[in-house]
């Protein structure tokens, strides 16, 4: 069956409900496992493992998206939203960061999240303020929402397929 879900950014799936979930590809750049400093689940020694296990190993940056236009229902889009981590901190583990050319990729990512969409498709894409504003990355990516969070410090919008300009 082809899967109708895509989330192109699934780290260690945190947000998932079911992580392994069988309505979806889960892709991510990088393949780890880290030890982090985490006291309010995991271990007894106040530690967590972080394992990245994508599906797909896969930089959508540098290559694109791996499917042919219209293969989707839903992407799902959370990006790194920190260009500035310490080098071993355990924001920089779980969530990545942003280089320089962030702007180029966030929009790459974007435009390739709505190729590989059916009409009237979905992008999930998650956001959160801390270093780089909202503002900045919708005028990176060039479209609108249909809908979402406004004023919190994470975002959640939804993006419909020819209804994002
Ligand atoms: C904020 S985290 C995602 C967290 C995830 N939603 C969760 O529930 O755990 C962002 C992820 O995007 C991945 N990523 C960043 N740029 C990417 C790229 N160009 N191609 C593929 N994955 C990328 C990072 O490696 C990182 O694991």
């Amino acid at each position: 069956m082809q899967k109708p879900i895509l989330d192109m950014t699934a780290g260690s799936r945190m947000f998932w409900w079911d992580k392994h979930n069988p309505l979806a590809i889960f892709m991510d750049r990088r393949r780890a496992k880290f030890t982090i400093p985490d006291r309010s689940h995991g271990r007894a020694d106040g530690t967590r493992e972080i394992d990245i296990a994508p599906d797909v190993q896969w930089d959508w940056a540098k290559d694109g998206l791996p499917y042919p236009d219209a293969s989707f229902s839903l992407v799902v889009f959370d990006p790194p939203h920190l260009v500035h981590a310490g080098s071993k901190s355990w924001l920089r583990a779980k969530y990545g960061v942003l280089t320089d050319t962030w702007r180029e990729d966030l929009r790459r990512g974007m435009d390739e999240a709505m190729r590989v969409l059916i009409p009237y498709g979905i992008v999930m894409f998650k956001w959160n303020d801390e270093q780089i504003k909202l503002s900045e990355v919708l005028k990176a990516i060039d479209r609108k929402p249909i809908f979402g969070d406004k004023k919190a410090k994470t975002h959640w919008l939804v993006f419909m397929k020819e209804a994002d300009k």
